[in-house]
């Protein structure tokens, strides 16, 4: 087994799924923002995300995206994500967007702002980036079926899944409360994804499977605390959108409490992603490296996990296969 080489990581082409466009701001734009907008910053800007607890890291993504405050600022804030992106490599990504964290913009105005940034980024060449809108774990039925309303009624080719985010046990139970939305979301033919299993355990890993229909979920890694919720990951052959360095900085206290080990063991399809890749300080070149390092991957094990982000993107076949030939080339030569 030869590890993969930083070089050979940057050149892979690569697929990302679970990745927060709340996430992605750089430090200087926020200090730019803060000043536009005459708001102090909670502390100083490049230590604005020393948390070490979701709902302060929550809280603080809250003040940073209320700083957009027209459409705009948040089309740059979406094609900054993109040059990021191709940066590293990334060719596809599915980006998760959720509204409530944006208080100075309506659903409408923020995502016809992301939508407008990434046709801009892949009109400079910057890739392909699609949009997920996400339910905060917080808000009623109510809220969470409006936002389905309006995706179908948007009809935003960018628009390809939908989410939930935010706080799984500061909201409690709440795979009932959105299975209604759900089933719509699926009705309409959007792709469905969920956060689960990171701040709720394991039957939050099971709510999502049988009440929320969804074929992946950002995070899932304490499934393996119920033999049932894994069986139901594996019989459904779910994929889990994995973030190591965010689940070491919100969840467990090191890579060797993680349980990603015993879940590749298992046999669980699992893909690599950052979730806040500038909040975390980190890149998805930086943790797929991580990755290989901790698994023993070589380069052919990191070429199966892309194609593994390939089968679960929420894109047309015709797109994925698209994906699969760039991946193929880019190996073969
Ligand atoms: N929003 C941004 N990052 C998140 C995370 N790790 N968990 C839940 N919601 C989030
Ligand atoms: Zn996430």
């Amino acid at each position: 087994m030869t590890p993969p080489s930083g070089e050979q990581i940057r050149a892979l082409p690569k697929v990302e799924l679970h990745v927060h466009l709340e996430g992605t701001f750089r430090p200087e734009r926020v200090a730019e923002l803060a000043t536009l907008v005459g708001e102090a910053p909670p502390r100083p800007v490049d230590q604005l995300f020393d948390v070490d607890n979701l709902a302060d890291f929550l809280d603080t993504l809250d003040w940073v995206c209320g700083l957009v405050r027209d459409e705009p600022t948040a089309e740059q804030v979406a094609h900054d994500f993109a040059a990021y992106a191709h940066d590293q490599g990334i060719l596809y990504a599915e980006v998760i967007v959720n509204p409530t964290h944006w208080s100075g913009l309506s659903t409408e105005e923020l995502f016809s702002a992301c939508a407008q940034g990434f046709d801009r980024a892949e009109a400079d060449g910057l890739g392909d980036f699609r949009l997920l809108p996400s339910v905060l774990r917080q808000q009623t039925e109510q809220e969470a079926r409006q936002l389905v309303a309006w995706i179908e009624g948007a009809a935003l080719d960018r628009i390809v899944g939908l989410s939930i985010d935010g706080n799984e046990a500061a909201a409690g139970r709440t795979g009932p409360r959105f299975a209604s939305a759900y089933a719509e979301a699926g009705r309409i033919g959007l792709g469905r994804t969920a956060h689960a299993g990171e701040s709720s355990g394991a039957e939050g890993v099971r709510d999502a499977i049988e009440l929320l229909g969804v074929s992946r979920i950002d995070h899932g890694v304490r499934c393996g605390e119920d033999p049932t919720a894994l069986a139901l990951v594996l019989e459904h052959d779910i994929t889990l959108n994995v973030c190591l360095t965010s689940n070491c900085t919100l969840l467990y206290p090191n890579l060797d409490s993680h349980p990603i080990r015993d879940l590749a063991d298992a046999g669980v399809r699992f893909t690599i992603n950052t979730d806040d890749p500038e909040t975390l300080g980190i890149t998805l070149c930086g943790e797929l490296q991580l990755a290989a390092d901790h698994l023993g991957w070589d380069l052919g094990d990191l070429i199966a996990a892309q194609h593994r982000a390939i089968d679960a993107a929420f894109c047309s076949e015709v797109d994925k296969d698209a994906l699969r030939r760039r991946l193929d080339q880019t190996v073969g030569t």
